[in-house]
């Protein structure tokens, strides 16, 4: 398999964090014409924030996982549900047969793979005319107090930058050559969230944990001090879901 990022240093805070904006799950479901009973293969699923809304729509999901703590969280989540399987692998090497799912999902994990591998992949598991859909949350910068944290983490790690999560991902879709154009759909959602379990649960930000190094206690300190700052127990934190999907091509589907 493919050599991995060790997320678990960041897994234990990981549930703490918002849900998607339902809407733009739905939307997702909808556009891929999935119904209930359908079979999903959720990859990079984490402590499963995306393959519980799948169950929850009624559709069957191989969540697959490379990091052994995200997946044992994601397990004990997901166990009130019947149509689920949980298996170690990747985006790029995910294990799973070829031709089979009707809808490969990415839940702000298809950033940490090789894209270009992890589409090729995705179409090899995908039936024909099956879609691939990736997505991410990300924090609504324009917020006041967000847009004072992305200022601290900015004085604090010069250069912090965050990839491809917060990028157009059109362009290596289409460069891929194997899914049709993408649909872009997106929705934003106020969370009503409490501060501390909020601020918790910036310990679970790999991006950020990467970069900072030595300095991610301190960032994490300092975070908490703004939000301590506002004096509540609770904070509203505006969330934006962006999502990618596409249909594969019927050539490069369950090669
Ligand atoms: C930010 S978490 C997302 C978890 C969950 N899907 C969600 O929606 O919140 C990223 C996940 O990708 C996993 N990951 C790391 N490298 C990967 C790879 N090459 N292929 C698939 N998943 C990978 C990590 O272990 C981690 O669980």
């Amino acid at each position: 398999m493919t050599p991995v990022f060790d997320y678990s240093p960041y897994s234990a805070t990981y549930q703490e964090r918002p849900e998607y904006v339902p809407s733009v799950i739905h939307s997702v479901l909808r556009t891929a014409g999935v119904r209930p009973g359908d079979l999903v293969c959720d990859i990079g699923a984490g402590s499963g924030h995306l393959t519980e809304p799948l169950l929850e729509y009624g559709l069957r999901v191989d969540a697959v996982e490379p990091t052994a703590a995200m997946r044992a969280t994601g397990e004990r989540r997901t166990a009130r549900f019947g149509d689920v399987t949980w298996h170690n692998g990747t985006g790029e090497t995910s294990g799973r047969p070829s031709g089979h799912y009707r809808l490969v999902t990415f839940g702000s994990s298809f950033d940490r793979t090789d894209r270009l591998a992890a589409l090729k992949e995705t179409a090899r598991i995908l039936e024909p005319d099956g879609f691939f859909a990736c997505l991410w949350n990300h924090r609504d910068l324009e917020d006041p107090l967000q847009a004072r944290i992305e200022r601290l983490i900015h004085e604090r790690v010069p250069g912090y930058a965050y990839g491809t999560r917060r990028t157009d991902q059109r362009p290596v879709i289409e460069e891929s050559g194997l899914f049709e154009s993408p649909v872009q759909l997106s929705g934003r959602k106020v969370f009503r969230l409490r501060a501390d379990a909020w601020c918790d649960a910036w310990a679970s930000h790999a991006t950020l944990g990467e970069q900072a190094g030595q300095q991610f206690d301190e960032v994490l300190d300092g975070i908490r001090e703004l939000v301590r700052g506002a004096g509540e127990e609770y904070i509203d934190v505006p969330y934006v879901t962006r999502a990618w999907i596409a249909r594969a091509n019927r050539e490069g589907a369950g090669r």
